[in-house]
């Protein structure tokens, strides 16, 4: 954590619970989060409980966002969803390029960067997801997955779009394994990202960036990698399923 980045941490909620199971996740949420002031709070239900739970956090201090987008603006698209669309319901982030649509639904770099770019320039805030498998850290590519994740993910994005967006780290082998990386570990993914961010934009664009780590975090090791200079906010899954334990995580000391 850097005083200069406000911590972000948001809730992945994947494809969990229907609009009204959703709707009452968000409205107990809402009190046991009311105090904090000095993170952002954010909620990612899945596309169907948008509205419901936009209805209960509209007024708080907790933001919505999208799971995933599509770059077109209108037209015949069978089954996806716009900018517009996510807008029109409150979003003002939106996650993209999570590991599992990279794995399962064909999202690659070049997807992912024709999204941020959209969602930039309809007003959203994009979460871009990176991180490496198993095999490939094993393999030693972590530097060049990262890098080049980094690299085509925010291809000919301006400086000024730069400080609207989010990147989450999030290392494919602790996602919902319970295996989390040591602070250590993220941190040191999480310098080489800004790292990388400095040489592709520059040095303030760099210091600015937020950078989740994502994978297994729980309430028990929020303050741990939090604690870490270039860890600056948390993406969760699991543990953001139960009010009780995402409002301790996200009031980590
Ligand atoms: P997890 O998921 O917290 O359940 O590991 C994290 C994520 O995929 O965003």
């Amino acid at each position: 954590m850097n005083k200069q980045r406000i911590p972000i941490i948001a809730g992945n909620w994947k494809m969990n619970k229907t609009s009204i199971e959703a709707r009452d996740l968000a409205t107990k949420l809402v009190p046991l989060v009311a105090n904090v002031k000095d993170r952002e709070v954010v909620l990612a239900p899945a596309f169907t409980a948008l509205q419901t739970v936009g209805q209960a956090i509209r007024g708080t201090n907790i933001a919505l966002a999208a799971q995933n987008l599509f770059w077109e603006e209108k037209g015949a698209y069978t089954g996806e969803i716009s900018a517009e669309m996510l807008l029109d319901l409150g979003c003002r982030y939106v996650i993209i390029g999570h590991s599992e649509r990279r794995q399962f639904f064909g999202d690659n770099d070049d997807t992912v960067n024709k999204k941020t770019r959209q969602a930039l320039r309809k007003g959203l805030s994009p979460i871009v997801c990176v991180g490496e498998t198993l095999a490939e850290r094993e393999a030693d590519k972590l530097n060049d997955v990262i890098n080049r994740q980094v690299a085509g993910g925010l291809k000919d994005i301006s400086t000024e779009d730069m400080k609207k967006l989010v990147i989450a780290y999030e290392p494919v082998w602790a996602i919902g394994t319970g295996k989390t990386a040591t602070p250590e570990q993220a941190n040191e993914v999480h310098a080489l990202i800004r790292q990388r961010v400095k040489s592709l934009f520059n040095a303030e664009i760099a210091g600015g960036l937020r950078i989740q780590y994502g994978g297994s975090v729980t309430p028990d090791n929020v303050a741990s990698l939090m604690a870490m200079s270039d860890i600056d906010g948390a993406l969760v899954g699991g543990a953001s399923l139960k009010p009780e334990s995402f409002a301790a995580l996200v009031k980590f000391t």
